[in-house]
């Protein structure tokens, strides 16, 4: 018999060896179970600042539904440039800024921008699986470099990190503070590794999304390598607004690039989304320009440190739990004495005590056997989740 379709519909190879998210599937057995008290998403558990949601409305109402320019809003881009500027201390040109829907597609766009099949790309990890994906989608090899816990704390071996980091190596990407283990790179570590890439040609991918959530006394934004390289270096930085601003749902973020590339990213995001939504980006402007940003995120800040601290002290407090030290992100990083299998761990914790976290073997290999909980929640919230974690493991 003749075959009727010879060449069955296929997607690439690349795309077929994708695994499905781990934090999705554990949420999918339990999302629509409103017993479940639910941690397993990065993503605060109060809606978006009003003042930025009034903004947006007004630009609907102003029918701001049209394309914008492929870069961004020329205001928004300025006013992110001030607010990296004021940030750091760092003078950023607003020519450098390229608007994008989402640190998600930032990140997309900056490895499309410099990554080629075959390719050789260095991942710090465990760490948020789309950072590690993207470069496989575009055919790249990723060489994962794990984080070790030293002395009670998340560790970069810098030394054995930069004889990873060889000649024949296209991309370094770091994420800092880090999902999901907290761990906050020092500026003398980036200024090590800049200097290292610099030498070798190798473009150094930066994701600071979590640069406002540090939790080091007297430190209130995590070290950003922006002020280390030069306007023609090979660094990319990537951030959002769904963290600082608590604004998940809305896909805006940005992209810094050496001044050279920004043209080629005008080009990519015509073929990628062609532009931000106009009045999503007016609410983005509000978030860096309204005389209440500051405050907001100072109240957010204090909230979210209130229940990092009750969720660290009381996890600490239960038998058999190992919980790293680390300065930054929204994540309690941890393990339970006697499991190994995390996904199989998240996924019983749903069903029989109720509880939802996200498995550490999401994260990648170095990831099994431990457990992410999002402390971006009211101390009410995380105490119902720690007794209902103190009941399983009574119960086991
Ligand atoms: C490390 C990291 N980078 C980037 C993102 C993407 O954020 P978004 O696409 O919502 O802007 C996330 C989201 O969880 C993240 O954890």
């Amino acid at each position: 018999m003749v075959e009727r379709f010879p060449s069955p519909a296929r997607a690439r190879k690349a795309v077929l060896e994708l695994a499905p998210s781990r934090i999705r599937e554990v949420a999918n057995a339990g999302m629509d179970r409103p017993d479940v008290d639910a941690f397993w998403f990065g993503e605060s558990d109060q809606p978006t600042p009003s003042f930025i949601r009034m903004a947006a409305a007004e630009a609907l109402d102003l029918s701001q539904t049209f394309y914008t320019q492929n870069l961004g809003l020329p205001a928004l881009r300025s006013a992110i440039a001030s607010y990296v500027s004021n940030l750091h201390g760092v003078p950023l040109d607003a020519e450098r800024v390229g608007v994008t829907s989402s640190g998600v597609s930032a990140l997309m766009l900056a490895s499309q921008l410099v990554l080629s099949p075959g390719d050789r790309v260095v991942v710090v990890t465990p760490i948020w699986p789309n950072i590690a994906e993207i470069p496989r989608i575009l055919g790249a090899e990723v060489i994962r470099f794990p984080l070790t816990v030293r002395e009670d704390r998340w560790h970069l071996d810098l030394d054995q990190l930069l004889a990873t980091l060889t000649d024949n190596t296209s991309m370094l990407v770091l994420n800092s503070p880090n999902n999901p283990t907290g761990w906050t790179i020092t500026p003398e570590q980036q200024a090590a590794i800049l200097a290292h890439c610099r030498q070798r040609g190798i473009w150094v991918l930066s994701d600071e999304v979590y640069e406002r959530l540090v939790f080091t006394p007297g430190r209130s934004v995590a070290p950003s390598m922006l002020g280390l390289a030069d306007p023609e270096e090979r660094l990319m930085v990537v951030n959002s607004f769904s963290k600082t601003w608590r604004m998940t749902g809305w896909r805006l973020g940005w992209l810094v690039l050496p001044t050279p590339l920004v043209p080629q990213l005008e080009k990519l995001v015509e073929y990628n989304t062609s532009c931000a939504p106009g009045f999503v980006q007016a609410g983005g402007l509000a978030a860096l320009s309204d005389p209440a940003s500051e405050a907001v995120i100072a109240s957010m800040h204090n909230d979210i440190a209130t229940s990092r601290a009750g969720l660290l002290g009381a996890l600490r407090q239960l038998p058999g739990v190992c919980l790293p030290r680390a300065d930054g992100a929204m994540y309690a990083f941890f393990r339970l004495a006697g499991h190994t299998d995390s996904l199989a761990l998240a996924k019983r914790l749903v069903v029989e005590a109720g509880l939802g976290l996200a498995p550490g073997s999401a994260f990648g290999p170095e990831g099994e056997g431990w457990l992410r909980w999002c402390f971006a929640a009211a101390p009410a919230k995380i105490e119902a989740g720690i007794g209902r974690l103190r009941r399983f493991l009574n119960q086991t």
